[in-house]
């Protein structure tokens, strides 16, 4: 799926497609096959430029429901204007609001692949404790969870938190071409990726 709109900043579009790469080989060492079609939730998305990667990364599964979550009303616009079903039969909703609070959005189905890029666990524990448990509550029976970090210390914090609340740890990688931030010493992009489902 091609994005609408051009990527915010230079470089992006190669994160996200070397992105692309360990997904789909992290989620083939996981055994993880999509149902088609499958329903995908993006937790903390900000402007989600991974989408099409979601998409790419679930192939040959087509999406049916595609939801993103993040409570930055700016990111979600742009995220909306950026991407659009391109067959009748998917839909991509992007809301803003609180994305550990999924537990109280009745309406939602179960998930194929929950995804959450660039975890915030380090910078409010209680809320991301509450916001991995419902992400993991949201997996139908099969399903899976991904997610990616900056840095070293919040990885092992997020995963610590998703096993004691019952995620198995299925693949852990440490990304070694992941793009290193000039400004923040030790943190690069997508630095881990780790793929966990529920016991
Ligand atoms: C490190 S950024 C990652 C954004 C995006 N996933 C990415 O990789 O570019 C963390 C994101 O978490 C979002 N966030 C933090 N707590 C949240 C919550 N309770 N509900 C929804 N979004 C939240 C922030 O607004 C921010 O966009």
């Amino acid at each position: 799926m091609q994005p609408r709109l051009p990527f915010r900043f230079p470089g992006i579009a190669a994160d996200v497609e070397r992105l692309r790469v360990k997904l789909t080989e992290a989620l083939s060492l996981a055994g993880f096959v999509a149902d088609s079609p499958a329903a995908v939730l993006n937790l903390a998305c900000g402007r989600a430029d991974e989408t099409g990667t979601l998409f790419a990364a679930l192939s040959p599964a087509q999406v049916g429901f595609y939801l993103g979550i993040d409570l930055l009303p700016g990111d979600i616009a742009e995220a909306t204007k950026r991407w659009k079903p391109e067959t009748p039969d998917t839909r991509i909703e992007f809301r803003a609001g609180d994305a550990s609070r999924t537990e109280r959005m009745r309406e939602l189905p179960p998930f194929d692949l929950v995804f959450i890029r660039h975890q915030n666990y380090w910078h409010d524990a209680p809320v991301w404790d509450r916001l991995l448990e419902n992400a993991l509550a949201a997996l139908k029976p099969g399903g899976v969870l991904a997610i990616t970090s900056y840095f070293d210390r919040e990885h092992a914090l997020a995963l610590t938190a998703l096993k004691l609340r019952g995620a198995e740890l299925l693949v852990n990688f440490r990304h070694a071409e992941s793009r290193i931030l000039d400004d923040a010493p030790n943190k690069s992009v997508d630095r881990h990726l780790a793929v966990l489902r529920r016991r």
